[in-house]
């Protein structure tokens, strides 16, 4: 909490905030209780702003103008199930610690992509199609708006870099070893897919 403006969890619809917690059980793995209900609240408000009840009625695309394999929650899960195992596999085949908090990764890797809910909103993105002079299209990018969510429900500053730079934004900058993890996490599986089901997954 600050002082200049405070995040309301209870202005969250509840059945919103069960369909998150529904949909990445995973979260139940997190030790920081605290840190596991704000990743909730902020798939939760990222949902409700952009007219969506659950990730699942999102596409399971990596963009909206990509091939799309099943729904959005499957992408999530497999990012956060492929950044611990890179993780995990790392620590037990080199025998070290590498000194990254599992919970902040589980963190990182569940909202990477929390800003999707605006990119793929159903009223709005028309808008920015028919307008683009005014609007640019798309308005954001899912990082930009990630990051404007991740804020507002005072996700620990790791997260933030994560949503904002796990995708080719992070080109920009040098990414924390929280966000090169889920940034391969994010690619392996969606470059597989492409291989596996030949989809088309442009690479920018
Ligand atoms: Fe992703």
């Amino acid at each position: 909490m600050n002082l200049f403006f405070e995040f309301h969890r209870e202005a969250l619809d509840p059945q919103i905030r069960e369909n998150v917690r529904k949909t990445l059980p995973m979260l139940d793995e997190m030790k920081d209780a605290e840190l596991r209900e704000k990743v909730i609240d902020a798939w939760a408000l990222s949902l409700q702003l952009n007219g969506w009840t659950a990730i699942e009625e999102m596409p399971g695309s990596g963009m909206p103008e990509a091939s799309a394999i099943g729904d959005q929650s499957m992408h999530i899960k497999v990012v956060m199930y492929n950044a611990l195992s890179i993780y995990r596999n790392l620590k037990k085949a080199y025998e070290r610690d590498f000194g990254l908090d599992e919970d902040i990764l589980m963190a990182c890797a569940a909202l990477h992509d929390v800003g999707k809910p605006y990119e793929y909103n159903r009223t709005e993105r028309p808008k920015w199609v028919a307008d683009d002079k005014e609007y640019g299209m798309p308005n954001l990018r899912h990082p930009s708006y990630g990051v404007f969510i991740c804020g507002v429900c005072e996700l620990p500053a790791p997260v933030l870099n994560v949503a904002g730079y796990h995708s080719p934004e992070g080109r920009f900058i040098k990414r924390s070893a929280y966000g090169e993890i889920v940034h391969y996490a994010d690619d392996g599986s969606w470059f597989s897919l492409a291989r596996l089901c030949d989809l088309n997954i442009p690479k920018l």
